[in-house]
């Protein structure tokens, strides 16, 4: 069984998913820590020294390698990767695509509560700016996110009723 977890940046796809793989003995993959290790820099040091474009290169060919990669596995999908046109599909062919719903609001209290120099499309922004960008973020990539076979809407629910929502997914 394979797990795909889809959302935007700061909805808890690596804390959570690494928590389910772990309580549920999946093997667990991020494909951030697989893009740092294939390039042996951090995500901001690849952005700031190859650019962006190379980054989506490199999640590209992490991705491409997924359905032939290891089986019973939860993977948390960096928050772009899944926007472009077909990936939705194949990863939907190849496991279970499971999109963690959050409102802008949440995202929001979520992420300014984070280093944001750590996630490089967010570095240097104050509230005003961040709050600006995940509503103009989140409006063009929801429908990518929204092609996911599990639509789990998570502001009403607490990291643990995450985990055990997406464990029961995996019991199924
Ligand atoms: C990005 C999300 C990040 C990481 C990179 C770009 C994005 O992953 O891939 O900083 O464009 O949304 P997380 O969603 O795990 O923060």
């Amino acid at each position: 069984m394979k797990i795909f977890l889809v959302g935007f940046m700061g909805c808890g796809k690596s804390s959570l998913g690494g928590e389910v793989a772990r309580r549920a003995g999946l093997g667990f993959l991020d494909t951030d820590r697989e893009a740092e290790r294939i390039a042996g820099a951090s995500i901001p040091e690849i952005f700031r020294t190859r650019g962006e474009e190379w980054f989506r290169e490199l999640e590209c060919h992490i991705i491409e390698g997924l359905p032939e990669g290891e089986d019973d596995i939860v993977v948390a999908l960096g928050g772009g990767a899944v926007c472009r046109e077909g990936v939705m599909e194949m990863l939907s062919e190849a496991g279970t695509t499971v999109y963690l719903k959050m409102s802008s609001e949440s995202l929001f209290f979520r992420l300014a509560a984070t280093e944001r120099t750590k996630r490089p499309k967010i570095a240097g922004m104050d509230d005003a700016q961040l709050r600006d960008f995940i509503e103009t973020s989140l409006a063009v990539r929801e429908r990518f996110y929204e092609l996911a076979d599990i639509i789990l809407e998570c502001d009403p629910l607490t990291d643990e009723q995450i985990i055990e929502q997406i464990l029961n997914l995996v019991k199924q």
